[in-house]
């Protein structure tokens, strides 16, 4: 994992193989944006020949010129930060520029941002988008890259308590945004149910977390019909996986429930192939739970947390549930599976009634549910509905935290469509509005809890080109908000 330090140094002298500097927009014209001092000459010499390089200073944009011999340094990195006002970056503009730079960097071994730093929240920032772009999942590589090794985030505020607080949080944000993206992209031969459950056992393993794992004859003891029902057709059976983070005077009690299919092939109600292809992040919310509860526990939050990893393998087979069987889900409820294809709301029905019978103060859950959530909202935006004081804290919980979660309804007369024949609703209702639909089926199983529902179907995963501190695949989209929820509750 990459070290990194505040510094106080000169950046003149800091012996990096490249200094970062961001760049802005002040009209048509790019211009340096002040961040640790650099020699008045440098400045000068840069900012004259800005144009000339073709830098302009957009967001995600990363030039790299010579340094040249008023720096120790090798290169000058000029990270985009779009268009400046008068009051600087914001606190995500800074994470992206940060982690743009880190990201482009990977290989290289001693890098020096000379950023805009001059608050706590600004080193905070900082240093969670430059831990976020140094990542690199070499896992199945047979030569190792590496993200950058060393980064010195220079400073005034090096001592200062408030910015160590902050980077210490950056630390923790942003290893728990890695393990969480290694799950996304660890392949679905490797990353199954059973050792899904044991990943969580041994990451919990000397913290204040404590794991319990529901094996496959005890879910069918206890009733959970929809993980097995949904688990029935995989050689490799279903996980309910309970994490407890119980702190002394805990301000309130959060449960977090998670969509944890380490594969979706659609069952009998196949996909076709090109549908399958990224369907091993099907379990992004469960691996986001996780890692939340881990850092709550980290970062000895006053909150208790329950988590719960619903786990199981969506396949079709001999032994598959068939489109038109009735399973009854923990609780009582029974539900017609009208398409085996609509899995997740089954194995998260589930969770949600374990989750409610501890009676916490609110239940959120995270789901890759819906491709309708991205017809909806496109690949870089989640979805969230539920109870309006528990959706509208996580959209305030997502602003601060630089994530980009939107309100959506849940419309009674839609639930109509999931009337079924023969039990107490069916898995299948109208086709537009898919995302609600599934939001008013799993609002069918939280009781009377506060609860929100995240929809993150098209952002947890990047098909697309790597921008800001987002790589391709996994993207841990989500983990941020959720800790930033469990945040508010406990300085309320
Ligand atoms: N895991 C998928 C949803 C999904 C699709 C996530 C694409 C990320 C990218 C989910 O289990 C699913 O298959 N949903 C169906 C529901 C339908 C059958 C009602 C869908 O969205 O097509
Ligand atoms: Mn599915
Ligand atoms: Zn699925």
């Amino acid at each position: 994992m990459t070290e990194l330090t505040l510094t106080t140094k000169n950046v003149a002298r800091i012996q990096a193989d490249a200094v970062v500097v961001a760049v802005g927009q002040r009209g048509e014209e790019p211009r340096l944006v002040p961040g640790a001092e650099l020699p008045s000459a440098v400045v000068k010499e840069l900012s004259a020949l800005l144009p000339a390089l073709g830098v302009t200073g957009k967001a995600d944009e990363v030039v790299r010129v010579a340094a040249g011999k008023e720096l120790a340094a090798d290169v000058i990195v000029l990270t985009g930060v779009g268009p400046v006002e008068d009051s600087g970056p914001d606190l995500e503009t800074l994470r992206r520029a940060a982690g743009a730079a880190t990201r482009v960097l990977a290989g290289t071994s001693d890098v020096a941002l000379a950023l805009p730093a001059d608050t706590p929240e600004r080193v905070g920032a900082v240093a969670e988008g430059a831990l976020l772009g140094a990542y690199s999942f070499d896992r199945y590589r047979t030569k190792q890259r590496g993200p950058v090794a060393r980064v010195e985030l220079v400073t005034d505020l090096a001592r200062s308590k408030a910015a160590k607080a902050t980077h210490e949080r950056a630390v923790v944000v942003a290893g728990a945004v890695a393990r969480v993206r290694d799950l996304v992209n660890t392949s679905p031969a490797d990353l199954y149910p059973q050792s899904f459950a044991e990943e969580a056992t041994a990451a919990a393993k000397g913290t204040k977390v404590k794991v319990t794992v529901l094996d496959e004859k005890e879910l069918e003891a206890g009733g959970y019909g929809g993980l097995i029902g949904v688990g029935k057709g995989s050689a490799r059976p279903p996980r309910l996986v309970k994490l407890s983070y119980s702190p002394a005077r805990a301000k309130a009690h959060v449960g977090l429930v998670g969509k944890g299919i380490t594969f979706d092939s659609g069952g009998l109600s196949i996909k076709p192939a090109k549908g399958m292809e990224t369907m091993k992040m099907d379990m992004a919310g469960a691996a986001t739970v996780l890692h939340t509860v881990l850092a709550a526990a980290a970062l000895e939050l006053p909150v208790r947390v329950t988590g719960w990893l619903a786990l199981a393998e969506n396949m079709p087979s001999g032994t598959a549930q068939r489109p038109s069987d009735v399973i009854t889900i923990r609780g009582g409820k029974t539900v017609e599976v009208l398409n085996t294809d609509a899995e997740g709301r089954l194995v998260m029905a589930d969770a949600l009634v374990a989750a409610t019978e501890e009676s916490p103060d609110t239940i959120i859950d995270i789901a890759t549910l819906t491709g309708a959530q991205m017809v909806a909202l496109g690949s870089q935006v989640g979805a969230v509905m539920g109870t309006d004081d528990v959706r509208e804290e996580v959209v305030a919980a997502a602003a601060e935290a630089g994530e980009q979660f939107w309100p959506m309804p849940l419309p009674a007369e839609l639930a109509e469509s999931m009337k079924s024949q023969v039990a107490d609703i069916s898995n299948m209702g109208d086709r537009f509005g898919g995302m609600l639909v599934a939001g008013l089926f799993l609002k069918e199983f939280v009781g009377d809890t506060p609860w929100a529902h995240l929809d993150i179907a098209g952002p947890a995963y990047n098909e697309g080109k790597p921008r800001g501190y987002i790589h391709e695949g996994g993207t841990g989209t989500g983990l941020r908000t959720l800790l930033t929820v469990l945040e508010r509750a406990a300085a309320r």
